[in-house]
């Protein structure tokens, strides 16, 4: 409240409030390419062939219009269009798979499986090789996380395989594709010459890797998120059950108040820029707190109340600008089948622990149990 924009020991400016983070998503003076940063991205991270969330125009726009030809909407139908019946079963089954447990882990019992198995459909990734993504996913997520408890070097070297296999597994899978099309995003990808040409293969798996990792842990925190949310609001989570269509402004609620990303932190200055009378010199990083934009008192009245009812909710659980979330109606429409589907399903479900042990991640917020019988 007191400081939009602060300038932290190391050199870097961290930014806060609505107005001035939309500003900076909008500036074309920021720069997303991790090369340009004062510190070096965590190892594992900075991948040697970036893929478009790493990069400025014009090559982020030309590779994002390639990938988003196919993927689907908002600008195209895709792929995504007809995955719905695909999002529906595989919630289905998960939940069926509760039968007879007396407690269950929201996370590994459900969240967690989901979303992989859905991009791993999209992708053309056959079902037999998901639990491998599983654990490659799970190894370079957590190579980034904060745990006191495990070695952080072990982490890293765990991160680092995961990142080689995962890309060596696409590079194959790729190489199949182009031999023998499917209809999946791989094979659309791999054959299309559309207006802004081919795709070069190490692109192809960049943007494939990209859309697993970008795709992947936040759903997960979305989905478990929102049933923690649910569960500490038991009057929302009646209304759910009587009406269920309110699971869409609902969704949108959480990405606002409860939303799994809380900070960018790979943006660099081109030159010096001016956020509220504060002068960011040339060069610096900044770090962009989304989350505490999307609970700024001076644009969401009483912000940190849960209300699925608010209108007017341009949250920036999604981001804004040209890196604006790319799986953002995919993820909007898993979160929202998953939380209708298992408000519905659960007879009278009760936390077992709150607070629930959470990831220690700076970027991302959730947990990574949340026990409920
Ligand atoms: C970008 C959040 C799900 C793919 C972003 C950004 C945010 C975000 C905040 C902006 C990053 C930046 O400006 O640097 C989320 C959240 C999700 C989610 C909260 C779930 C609840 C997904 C899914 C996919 C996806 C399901 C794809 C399958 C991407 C990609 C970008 C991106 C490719 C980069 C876009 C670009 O650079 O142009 N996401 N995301 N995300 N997201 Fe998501």
């Amino acid at each position: 409240r007191r400081t939009p924009v602060a300038r932290q020991e190391d050199g870097s400016y961290v930014v806060s409030t609505y107005r001035e983070l939309t500003d900076l998503l909008h500036d074309p003076h920021l720069s997303s390419d991790v090369r340009n940063l004062s510190r070096p991205m965590p190892q594992g991270q900075g991948d040697a062939t970036p893929a478009f969330i790493n990069m400025d125009p014009p090559e982020h726009d030309r590779l994002r219009r390639m990938a988003m030809r196919h993927f689907g909407p908002p600008h195209t139908p895709g792929l995504v269009t007809g995955v719905e019946p695909a999002l529906t079963s595989a919630v289905g089954s998960l939940i069926d798979d509760f039968a007879g447990k007396e407690q269950i882990d929201i996370v590994d019992d459900f969240a967690y499986p989901f979303p992989v198995s859905v991009i791993c459909h999209l992708l053309g990734v056959p079902r037999e090789d998901e639990p491998r993504f599983r654990v490659w996913v799970n190894d370079l997520i957590n190579s980034i996380d904060y745990d006191p408890k495990t070695d952080p070097k072990e982490k890293l070297e765990k991160g680092v395989q995961a990142r080689k296999d995962l890309r060596q597994y696409l590079g194959g899978l790729l190489e199949q594709r182009h031999d023998r099309p499917g209809d999946d995003l791989l094979s659309r990808m791999a054959n299309d010459d559309g207006p802004d040409g081919r795709m070069a293969d190490d692109d192809i798996v960049s943007t494939a890797n990209l859309l697993l990792i970008a795709g992947h842990e936040t759903t997960v925190n979305l989905i478990t998120n929102g049933m923690l949310t649910l569960l500490r609001h038991p009057d929302v989570l009646q209304r759910l059950r009587d009406e269920p269509g309110l699971v869409v402004p609902l969704v949108e609620e959480l990405l606002r108040y409860e939303p799994p990303v809380h900070i960018i932190p790979w943006r660099a200055a081109y030159s010096d820029i001016t956020v509220a009378d504060t002068v960011i010199p040339k060069g610096s990083q900044i770090m962009l707190m989304l989350a505490s934009g999307s609970r700024d008192q001076n644009r969401f009245h009483d912000p940190d109340r849960f209300d699925p009812d608010r209108r007017d909710n341009q949250h920036l659980g999604f981001g804004s600008g040209i890196h604006l979330c790319f799986g953002g109606p995919l993820a909007r429409r898993e979160a929202q089948i998953a939380l209708g589907e298992l408000v519905r399903r659960l007879d009278r479900p009760r936390l077992v622990a709150d607070p629930p042990p959470y990831r220690r991640s700076p970027v991302l917020r959730g947990p990574i149990h949340l026990h409920v019988e």
